[in-house]
């Protein structure tokens, strides 16, 4: 249950406008009595998403994600219902005690291990077993604040942790945790004399570790936890729950490579700092970095390796419509080292004076090639072409050319007839599946419908007995609910009210996504209700024809075919 009552949900929720609460995310045109914005909730580069003031919710015409201002900031900002609601109340000036806000936590078991290590390995840093590594980490400018805000900490010998825990927890339990390790003389930690930095889902809670080794040779410089339960490589960035609001305010998002140059940064005070961990970014990861801010700026290793990873993780960006911006740091050095050798206003001068992206291309394909060969500079214009042709920022595209023809004195016409004709980009993922059969069709309409009327819930109460597809009849149960409770029925209202509940909300996207008229006739609704009827009658007589089947008695046989008869007189449609 809610800490809140509906009441005072309604008074957050009124005390700011969404309008003003989504322009500060993204921007938005008026247009008639609405304000339209591109949607960030799928890949596209048109405005289809619309603001209702006097409604109160916004809605994409082109994926169906709709909502109030609470279920905006959920899915932008990934968080809960109720850190929603309290994000609002902090913008509208009200004051709300819903103390810490705890999500339901998912796989409890493993969570609790991971406090539990997370205070183990912390305890392990402060004895003075740990003097070496704490010696190791002041060698490295780690002093004790940022130790603490890190929470840093230290595997020490074999097998200390997994005694611990396989006395609280259920062995299958902790074997999932990817921290203890069996074999046939018993269970064994899998972390041991390493410096252990955690890691963090989106939320903050530690979900993995990273273990540096410090005092010893080792094949691996770091160790991770593998993935489990908890913990998808994939899908997590590092320091994201640390510099989202900082990101947000600067709108700007500096990409690191490892996370010893994101507490490097942060220590010296640039916060809106993460990393990829070095791996590739996944398309999961770039839309959570592309939501964060809209200035993103990559700031790989110095190296070789660096160049490569910038290159990987702009084109994933740039799939999803982002142009970011490059720092290239001298000498081979990382983001970590530069910050100690130069100090944090020369690093600053880097963030402030970024390359763009096709400039960073533009001498990263260059590099190794003989320009005055001709195979070579015929190769670099292939390569460019390619480039350009996956941009969406036209004013770099044109800027690019005109650059590029200068400097290799060439007809920038040539470059221009080789780029690809720009098509109308077709949306593709996140976007449910358009309705096919006239039934589904009736079953999403009236729901629209009653969404919007009392008229109609009171036409699906009296005439409705049953709506076969799950989803719509969850859906039509609870607006019926609403109804029945409130007295009045209204979109934003009802969104609140079923706290955003996932399941739900899809429904609804779905269905404002099929439905887009906003005033019906009695007759239409009659009709959706006569199609839905059929379509029931329809089930029934599959049913029965199944059943037929396995009879033999030919009277029982003939009973039920009358019966099938009967129902399909009952039809009006088939
Ligand atoms: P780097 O080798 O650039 O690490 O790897 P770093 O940040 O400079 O670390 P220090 O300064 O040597 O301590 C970048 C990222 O790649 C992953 C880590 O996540 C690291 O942050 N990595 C690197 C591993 O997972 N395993 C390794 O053996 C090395
Ligand atoms: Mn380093």
């Amino acid at each position: 249950m809610n800490a809140l009552s509906q009441e005072k949900i309604n008074e957050i929720r009124n005390s700011v406008n969404i309008v003003d609460v989504i322009s500060s995310y993204i921007p938005l045109t008026p247009k008639g009595k609405n304000y339209f914005g591109v949607c960030p909730f799928h890949d596209d580069n048109n405005p289809s998403m619309s603001v209702s003031p006097s409604k109160q919710i916004y809605k994409c015409f082109s994926c169906g994600a709709t909502g109030t201002v609470f279920k905006f900031i959920m899915d932008y900002e990934n968080v809960s219902f109720m850190e929603a609601v309290k994000k609002v109340a902090d913008m509208g000036g009200i004051t709300v005690n819903i103390g810490k806000v705890h999500k339901k936590r998912e796989f409890p078991a493993l969570r609790e291990i991971y406090d539990l290590s997370l205070k183990f390995y912390i305890n392990n840093l402060n004895t003075s077993a740990g003097k070496e590594a704490k010696e190791y980490l002041n060698s490295r400018n780690i002093n004790e604040n940022v130790i603490k805000e890190f929470q840093i900490g230290l595997a020490l010998k074999k097998d200390v942790l997994s005694k611990i825990l396989i006395k609280k927890f259920k062995p299958e339990d902790v074997l999932k945790s990817g921290l203890v390790g069996k074999n046939d003389r018993g269970y064994y930690d899998l972390f041991y004399e390493r410096i252990m930095f955690p890691l963090y889902d989106l939320e903050g809670n530690p979900v993995a570790y990273s273990g540096r080794i410090y005092n010893r040779q080792d094949n691996s410089k770091y160790f991770n936890t593998r993935e489990t339960e908890i913990f998808k490589k994939g899908e997590l960035i590092y320091n994201y729950h640390r510099a989202k609001d900082e990101s947000r305010r600067k709108n700007q998002v500096i990409v690191m490579e490892g996370f010893m140059d994101v507490i490097r940064a942060y220590t010296v005070g640039i916060k809106n700092v993460i990393a990829t961990m070095g791996t590739a970014v996944t398309d999961i990861q770039a839309h959570l970095i592309k939501r964060m801010a809209k200035e993103i700026i990559l700031c790989f290793d110095g190296d070789e390796a660096g160049a490569k990873a910038t290159m990987a993780c702009s084109n994933e960006l740039i799939k999803i419509g982002v142009t970011p911006k490059v720092i290239r740091l001298e000498d081979n050095l990382d983001p970590d080292e530069y910050i100690q050798k130069y100090g944090k206003e020369a690093f600053e001068r880097k963030i402030n004076n970024p390359i763009s992206v096709m400039d960073f291309k533009l001498s990263y394909l260059k590099s190794g090639k003989d320009l005055n060969s001709n195979v070579d500079k015929a190769q670099y214009i292939n390569e460019l072409i390619a480039e350009l042709n996956k941009i969406d920022d036209d004013i770099l595209k044109e800027l690019t050319i005109k650059k590029v023809a200068t400097e290799l004195d060439i007809d920038d016409n040539l470059i221009r007839r080789h780029l690809d004709k720009k098509e109308v980009k077709q949306i593709k993922k996140n976007i449910q599946p358009i309705i096919t059969t006239k039934y589904e069709k009736a079953e999403s309409s009236l729901v629209y419908y009653m969404l919007k009327s009392p008229e109609v819930i009171s036409m699906y109460n009296n005439k409705v007995t049953y709506i076969p597809t799950k989803e719509y009849r969850l859906l039509a149960r609870e607006i019926s609910a609403f109804y029945k409770h409130f007295g009045f029925i209204n979109e934003a209202d009802f969104i609140d009210y079923i706290e955003c509940e996932p399941e739900l909300m899809a429904t609804i996207n779905k269905v404002n996504k099929n439905n887009s008229k906003e005033t019906y006739t009695l007759e239409e609704i009659e009709d959706y209700i006569d199609v839905i009827k059929d379509y029931n009658i329809q089930e029934e007589i599959k049913r029965l024809t199944n059943k037929m089947k396995d009879l033999t008695d030919p009277l029982d046989k003939a009973k039920i075919a009358e019966e099938i008869v009967g129902l399909k007189k009952e039809c009006k449609y088939v």
